[in-house]
């Protein structure tokens, strides 16, 4: 289970991850709109976050009975909300991605479109909001159990083969 902010590299590493391991993967913002049949921002559009956070809920949970064992990329803020993480937890090893404000801004400012949180937001609003969200929820990203620091696939390897 992989968590951590937008941009995070929760997808990419998460695919390489489970290709290495021939695992399946699965990236829960996919399942959000398979299920819904709508995109991340028109769900976000037609009933707020609220709505969202609904969905995702419900996402997650339809993921339960998968029995491959799977890669899943979480989105941002799955494990800040009701008691996702711990069910993120009860599944597996959950890593947190950690990868600075700065360095997050500059991935995400090419690609802030699919992304309704910071969709309106101009290029240089972007490292305060990602500082001011990151703070609020890093006390959750830290529950994980193992934390990396802008790893790359060898290093998500390494420390996986550790724990
Ligand atoms: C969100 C992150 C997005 C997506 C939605 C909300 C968030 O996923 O779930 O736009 O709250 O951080 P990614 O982290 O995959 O972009």
């Amino acid at each position: 289970m992989l968590i951590g902010f937008m941009g995070a590299g929760k997808t990419t590493l998460g695919k390489g991850l489970a290709d290495k391991l021939s695992y399946s993967f699965r990236d829960l913002d996919e399942v959000i709109v398979e299920r819904e049949g709508k995109s991340i921002p028109e769900l976000f559009a037609v009933g707020g976050e609220t709505a969202f956070r609904a969905a995702e809920r419900a996402a997650l949970e339809s993921l339960k009975d998968i029995s491959r064992p799977t890669v899943l990329a979480a989105g941002g803020g799955t494990p800040c909300f009701g008691d996702n993480l711990s069910l993120l937890r009860a599944w597996g090893d959950v890593v947190y991605l950690h990868v600075s404000p700065t360095e997050l801004a500059a991935r995400l400012a090419p690609q802030k479109a699919n992304r309704p949180l910071i969709a309106s937001l101009r290029d240089e609003e972007l490292v305060d909001f990602i500082e001011t969200l990151l703070t609020e929820r890093t006390p959750y990203y830290m529950q994980a159990d193992i934390v990396l620091e802008n790893p790359t696939l060898e290093d998500l390897l390494d420390s996986l083969k550790k724990d």
